[in-house]
């Protein structure tokens, strides 16, 4: 496929000011005869095209996210049907998107250029003959449209006043546009991967006059997306809104949680804002680019009275099948899965994010911790394979990863940081072992490889305040790059925790996912067949293990009382038979010590159920995800959440904190539900073999899941009464199944019915 980009701005432009988008042209035309016609498409921006006035795409955001300095992905369409003789006209709106708008957590803008570009290929086939229309210095563009300011994050400013009817319809006047430049790509285009972004569903508001003067509207959910409205009023009147996330302890509208209180500096504000100038009449408008976090809305100068039926909210994300439905008999666990759910639609946004308003970003971390609890509820295939395409073309020279993909600037350089890195092994895993499809860990191995042996280069090297230290096993130990550690245990803040990392890194945790990575690489190698590597890699992982038993744990036991000192080495498999026995009973009691409250951070808390279910304490398990008060998963749901906040305390006596209340992360433990609570697990890769074994517990009367495995719908329903124990099982013919009963009886060849049992 040919294309030509050009740049539909012809002067400088000033970085500092915010950018106008483009509005662009060409008038071509058809002949007769015409038997086939086909567009290609793409920018270095964000796009909406459209043919003789008419927008060719549903998906939000075209192209989508990725490096753009490597690559960048083009859209397809047959547009035969949109042609007629004569004149015909191509338009494209163009903004300033991921390629220049802000991005990431520091709001750095031209992270990938200055100048957006364009590049569309029209061919016309008229029997054996075909023609190209390519973009080039021909196509008009203007930039003093409508769209007078945009970006995906901070704020979308449209004058309605300047709208120009017909525009990207023949017959246009175009005298006071003017032509493009050529200009110069050098990353590969490609066909389009991933999963389709599209707006999904609509909340109608409800309007607020809060107490201090202003009209609030509450739409109910929070989510990544847009509102829609429709407004009547003077040529010339300015309205605008803001998007945030919460009410204030006084129930006033607040930014606070996502830009601090009385947020001053501009750089660092989300934004999140839309003004409007209206044309004569009753209007109602799409925002084009801006796509915020949010379920409030504020709303200044409205010129009449705000009536909800004029609002809607429109939610934004990726379509993925959904796989997976669980409900149980304590609703706050129901409407937690619920949350659950929206941080999802609300985070995978064409890449996956760590949150919908503040940062957007791949954080490389969140994902990997999610990534189970998200393949349990949508089938991620496609839209995890084209990020994990985005993940490895990140690698630095030195094999380690970013913590971010696609690339967002941090702290300067390359920062990269265990458990967040070590999401290039991770994820190829669960893919393999959801999907049973090797393609992931067949592209992904080198890059694993790469990695690991960084790993070990790191593990080589002594951070200065530990030169002191000696042993053999030292060199297996990481204790240098920086490392965000367990990152936000109730109480910690984004802060307050990334200050402690860059003194020192918990090499505790670095070292422990230095055995994680080392030992998926020898699994992986293993199921490709390379005997070599997985030999080399067994014993690497091994020496790791033993170095981290050696510098801590004493006695076989962490020298701490964190939740996640136990948690990590327990899922990990960094201890066995007796050590992981008196390791378990000693979290067990940890927990049952703290009321039940979870006190883990980021890198476990998506295990703590896990393990404790899995060692026997399934009923500490219940407790802790049924206890209702701070910290924990339903003092969010009993504070109206209605999706799951990133830090435990965000909002705590009423009083709003400074985060997100949007991150998927700490609601990666609801795979739990799935895998433990209902026991639904694959055995084999892709479910080829199936294990079913429910594990009853807390309150919990009855449970019923389903998952559309890659093998086949199956069902998990059981129910208890006076000791009783009734299991109700769908699973798809042919597969083998083995189903475990709570009294440990055990069907090696499990076919779908009920099964009994008494507690
Ligand atoms: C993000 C996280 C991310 C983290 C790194 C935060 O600011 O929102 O979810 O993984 O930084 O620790």
């Amino acid at each position: 496929m040919k294309f030509v980009f050009i740049e539909p701005e012809l002067n400088d432009i000033n970085v500092k000011e915010t950018q106008k988008a483009s509005y662009i042209r060409k008038s071509f035309q058809v002949g007769p005869g015409i038997e086939a016609a086909r567009m290609y498409s793409t920018a270095l921006g964000v796009y909406i095209p459209s043919l003789n006035g008419k927008d060719l795409d549903e998906r939000r955001l075209l192209p989508g996210f990725t490096d753009y300095d490597k690559r960048v992905q083009y859209q397809e369409y047959d547009i035969l049907s949109c042609l007629k003789e004569g004149e015909n006209v191509a338009g494209c709106i163009l903004g300033d998107g991921w390629y220049r708008g802000n991005l990431g957590p520091f709001n750095n803008r031209y992270v990938y250029g200055q100048k957006t570009k364009y590049a569309c290929s029209i061919q016309l086939v008229y029997g054996d003959r075909e023609e190209w229309i390519l973009t080039g210095e021909d196509w008009k563009s203007f930039q003093d449209g409508p769209l007078q300011e945009n970006d995906l994050k901070k704020q979308e400013v449209y004058d309605a006043t300047k709208e120009m009817p017909g525009w990207n319809e023949p017959g246009f006047e175009d005298g006071g546009w003017h032509g493009c430049a050529l200009a110069e790509y050098t990353g590969k285009v490609i066909p389009m991967e991933g999963e389709p972004l599209l707006m999904q569903e609509r909340f109608t508001p409800k309007v607020l006059h809060t107490s201090d003067g202003n009209t609030v509207l509450d739409f109910g959910q929070n989510l990544a997306g847009i509102v829609e409205f429709t407004v009547s009023g003077k040529a010339g009147t300015k309205v605008s809104m803001v998007l945030g996330e919460t009410l204030n302890e006084e129930g006033n509208f607040t930014m606070k949680n996502l830009e601090g209180e009385g947020n001053k500096n501009e750089k660092m504000g989300v934004g999140q804002r839309l003004t409007y100038i209206l044309k004569e009449g009753k209007q109602t408008y799409r925002p084009h680019f801006l796509i915020s976090g949010f379920q409030y809305a504020k709303l200044e100068g409205w010129p009449e009275e705000v009536r909800p039926e004029n609002f809607v909210s429109v939610a934004i994300y990726s379509r993925l099948k959904e796989t997976g439905t669980f409900t149980c008999s304590n609703p706050d666990v129901n409407k937690l899965f619920q949350n659950m759910r929206w941080s999802q639609k609300s985070n995978f946004v064409d890449i996956p994010t760590d949150c919908p308003q503040r940062e957007r970003a791949g954080w490389t971390g969140d994902i990997n911790v999610f990534v189970e609890t998200a393949n349990y509820l949508t089938d991620t295939r496609a839209f995890l394979r084209k990020w994990m395409h985005d993940l490895i073309s990140e690698q630095f020279e030195n094999g380690n990863f970013p913590v971010i993909a696609p690339r967002v600037p941090m702290f300067g350089g390359e920062s990269s940081s265990s458990g967040w890195s070590d999401a290039i092994a991770a994820i190829p895993m669960a893919q393999y072992r959801t999907y049973g499809d090797t393609t992931f860990l067949e592209e992904a191995y080198d890059a694993i490889k790469r990695y690991v042996e960084c790993c070990r280069g790191m593990a080589r090297k002594n951070h200065f305040l530990h030169l002191f230290k000696r042993g053999e096993h030292r060199q297996y130990i990481v204790d240098t790059g920086y490392h965000f550690g367990e990152w936000l245990e109730p109480g910690g803040s984004n802060v307050k925790d990334a200050l402690k990392a860059i003194v020192c890194p918990d090499s505790e945790v670095a070292t422990a996912w230095f055995y994680y990575s080392s030992r998926t690489l020898s699994q992986i190698a293993s199921i490709l067949g390379k005997k070599e590597d997985e030999e080399e890699y067994v014993s690497l992982a091994e020496k790791v293990k033993e170095a981290y038993q050696k510098e801590f744990l004493k006695g076989g036991m962490p020298q701490s009382t964190r939740q996640c000192k136990y948690v990590r080495p327990l899922y990990m498999g960094l201890v066995e038979n007796e050590g992981k026995e008196r390791l378990a009973k000693a979290l067990n009691e940890l927990c049952v010590k703290n009321n039940y409250k979870i006190g883990t951070g980021f890198l476990t808390t998506y295990q703590i159920l896990n393990v404790l279910t899995d060692n026997g304490y399934q009923e500490t398990a219940y407790k802790m995800l049924e206890q209702e008060e701070c910290p924990g998963w339903i003092y969010e749901v009993k504070q109206g959440a209605t999706t799951i906040w990133e830090g435990w305390m965000a909002i705590q006596d009423g009083k709003v904190g400074t985060q997100s209340l949007n991150h998927y992360a700490p609601g990666a433990a609801l795979s739990w539900l799935f895998s433990r609570c209902a026991g639904i697990r694959p055995i084999g890769p892709g479910y080829r073999r199936i294990l079913i074994r429910p594990v009853p517990g807390g309150t919990f009367t009855y449970a019923k899941a389903s998952y559309e495995s890659v093998a086949g719908r199956i069902v998990s329903n059981w129910e208890r009464k006076d000791g009783h124990f009734v299991l109700k099982v769908e699973l798809p013919e042919g597969v083998p199944a083995i189903v475990v009963m709570p009294d440990g009886k055990r069907y090696e060849n499990a076919v779908t019915g009920t099964y009994e049992c008494e507690l």
